[in-house]
């Protein structure tokens, strides 16, 4: 009898605490549930339904995220068919290579310094040192061909597809060409209205 009677107190004593208005984490008393609770998975979740075990099905083969079809080969790839582009397939203005020049100091010049000498800070700490971009070689590939190598590396240099978006690595082919331009650049190619400013080198002694 006094089990029975102490068990009634206790209840009593727990009916009493749930009238006081403290916060609980219980959700409030529901009299129609409607559709509030369903069986359901969560998220990464496992299911024995499945023969892989996974609540989450796998997208189907092919599946493409929407805005990411990206048909266009020259301009994803730098290829049409299994040729490289010659030339970059996009507009090439003042903000494309003044895009391209930020990047390349961003991205590139870590190894291949400013001007493309492949003297960059990673490489003075004892990174494999790049061929200079302004090599005959370098200036003989196609656009397409150096957009590839930005977007899958090349032997000992990573790739920086990830970090990249598509229409910066054009910016930066663009800007390759002018670093190989300005360290080929013959007397002639300067304006005749800015000939005057040439400095001449100082003849060796
Ligand atoms: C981590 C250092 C590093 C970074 C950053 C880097 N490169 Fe390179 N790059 C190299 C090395 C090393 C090579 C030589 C690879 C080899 O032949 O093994 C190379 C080779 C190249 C070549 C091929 C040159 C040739 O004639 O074969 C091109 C073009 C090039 N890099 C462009 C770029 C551009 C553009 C960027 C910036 C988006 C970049 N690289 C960023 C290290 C780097």
């Amino acid at each position: 009898v006094t089990r029975a009677m102490s068990l009634f107190a206790a209840s009593a004593l727990s009916l009493l605490a749930g009238c006081r208005g403290q916060p609980s984490s219980d959700p409030p008393i529901h009299i129609v549930p409607d559709m509030d609770w369903q069986p359901r998975y969560q998220p990464q979740g496992a299911s024995d339904f499945f023969e892989d075990g996974r609540a989450m099905r796998p997208p189907v083969e092919g599946t493409v995220a929407v805005g990411h079809l990206d048909e266009d080969d020259a301009y994803y790839r730098g290829k049409v068919g299994d040729l490289y582009v010659a030339k970059a397939p996009v507009m090439v203005d003042e903000r494309v290579l003044a895009r391209g020049q930020e990047r390349f100091g961003i991205y590139c010049s870590p190894c291949h310094d400013n001007t493309g000498g492949g003297q960059g800070l990673v490489v003075k700490h004892g990174y494999a040192i790049p061929p200079p971009l302004s090599s005959d070689h370098t200036r003989a590939i196609a656009d397409g061909e150096i957009f590839n190598i930005i977007s899958h590396g090349v032997r000992n240099m990573p790739s920086y597809r990830a970090q990249i978006p598509v229409a910066d690595r054009w910016a930066i082919v663009t800007w390759v060409r002018v670093l190989q331009r300005s360290q080929n650049a013959k007397p002639s190619d300067v304006p005749a209205n800015m000939s005057d400013k040439i400095e001449q080198e100082a003849p060796a002694q």
